[in-house]
């Protein structure tokens, strides 16, 4: 969606307060023993607290609240009876709407120890959204992203999943200007004033493309890899960009 009234920014920081809030306190809970059916859970209950119905339940038919990706699952990972364990890094991406506002939102967070490849690889996804996010300005190229995660990515040597963009969203989950490459591109459309978009690039050490994982929804890493994704949704102004989900 394009942002033209106030009521319309606060509708969707509403939203992104939400599914901000909703992302940090399942990372809180997050604890080795407890299956990805029980954390999902914790998100269901607090969207449903706050009024807010789960995206990809309401849009796709999605069989859960969150998508909880873990092992070699990069992304739309089923809630269910896995168990999480100590050492590995688990996704969470929350996506609701409130009064017909979307917003989404995402992490990888570690359990217990793990490696210090992968901590690394994490606050490094961290840095590369940021990056993305930084590009975002009324009059850019929709492009200018793309090309920022990809030099900061090569420069650190790891890859990027190349066939999960980032999108508009607002109005609905995925809307106008549908994908966007996080990775280096030639998009010529430009950013508009007022756009709203999610900025959310899965950073890998190795990963190039997301493959069918084979139950209908989540998705692996090709080749297989390590890979970490955090997203924003942000609108674009003709100054630095509004990062709307955030906790309050
Ligand atoms: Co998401
Ligand atoms: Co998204």
């Amino acid at each position: 969606m394009t942002i033209t009234h106030e009521d319309e920014l606060d509708g969707l920081k509403e939203i992104g307060r939400i599914v901000a809030e909703t992302l940090q306190a399942m990372g809180r809970a997050l604890e080795p023993g407890m299956t990805t059916a029980e954390l999902d859970a914790i998100g269901a209950e607090l969207l449903e607290r706050e009024g807010a119905v789960s995206a990809p339940e309401s849009c796709y038919g999605f069989p859960g609240a969150t998508c909880i990706s873990t092992g070699d699952v990069i992304a739309h990972g089923i809630p269910g009876p896995e168990v999480i364990r100590a050492g590995e890094l688990v996704n969470i991406d929350v996506s609701a709407s409130k009064q017909g506002f979307f917003a989404d939102t995402g992490a990888s967070f570690r359990v217990g120890d793990v490696p210090a490849s992968l901590k690394r690889l994490c606050t490094d996804g961290r840095k590369a959204c940021q990056i993305g996010v930084a590009q975002v300005q009324a009059g850019r190229p929709i492009a200018a992203i793309g090309v920022a995660v990809g030099q900061f990515a090569a420069k650190r040597g790891y890859t990027l999943i190349r066939n999960l963009a980032s999108h508009g969203t607002g109005r609905a989950l995925h809307e106008y200007p549908e994908e966007i490459a996080t990775w280096p591109n030639r998009d010529r459309r430009r950013i508009t004033d007022g756009l709203v978009l999610t900025v959310e690039p899965f950073l890998s050490r190795g990963g190039l493309w997301a493959e069918d994982g084979g139950d209908g929804w989540s998705l692996l890493a090709s080749p297989h890899a390590a890979c970490v994704q955090y997203e924003h949704t942000v609108v674009a102004t003709r100054g630095k960009p509004i990062t709307v989900t955030l906790p309050g």
